[in-house]
């Protein structure tokens, strides 16, 4: 299924506009291919960040230094971030500690444990500026009598957003605006 596309789309034109300098992108962590982790040491102890053992962790981490704030998108799977995320995530310190971050969750019970887990891995683990707003997006209609499974999580097994379900996240514009707000605030503090 093609992804949603979403275009920022800078709306001045004056020569010395301050515009160009938003901008969001997408990282995409499956685009890395990234090993088992494999350092002998610690992450913090990398400073340099093209030591790292295998190209796809220097590109990953230098990817990731890039940026100033951070949206982490994460689904749920069984009561916490997937088992390649953590992975990932093991490879990385100083390309963001300390920086702001929001967190956005998804899943059948909205990814809530997934969100603490997270929380706790980017405020103790990376003493990063994590976000009070956690804006967690839960899949509608889900049926107790049926291990709380329903068509919105059926069809996003089968990689199909369902429009009921987005249509019921629009209730969390608010509070992800807040997290935005925050984050910008956090990094214009720096
Ligand atoms: C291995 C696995 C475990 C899952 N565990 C949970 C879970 O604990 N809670 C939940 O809400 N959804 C769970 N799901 C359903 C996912 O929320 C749903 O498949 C969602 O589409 C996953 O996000 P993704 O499509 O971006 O991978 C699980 C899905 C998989 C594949």
């Amino acid at each position: 299924m093609a992804s949603l596309q979403i275009g920022l789309i800078l709306g001045s034109t004056r020569p010395n506009r301050i515009s160009p300098q938003f901008s969001i992108s997408t990282v995409d962590v499956e685009t890395f291919s990234l090993p088992n982790f494999n350092e002998s040491v610690h992450p913090s102890l990398i400073t340099d960040l093209s030591k790292f053992t295998s190209q796809s962790a220097c590109a990953w981490n230098q990817e990731i230094a890039k940026y100033d704030a951070y949206v982490v998108l994460s689904p749920e799977y069984h009561g916490a971030i997937p088992g390649t995320f953590k992975n990932a995530l093991d490879f990385l310190y100083h390309a963001w500690t300390g920086k702001p971050v929001m967190i956005v969750t998804y899943g059948i019970m909205s990814g809530a444990s997934a969100s603490d887990g997270l929380r706790v891995i980017l405020e103790s683990g990376f003493k990063m500026k994590v976000s009070s707003f956690a804006p967690k997006l839960e899949f509608p209609g889900r049926n107790p009598t049926k291990n709380n499974t329903s068509q919105a999580l059926m069809e996003a097994m089968q990689g199909r957003l369902y429009a009921e379900a987005t249509k019921s996240w629009e209730n969390k514009t608010d509070e992800i605006i807040q997290g935005f707000k925050e984050i910008l605030t956090s990094t214009a503090a720096k």
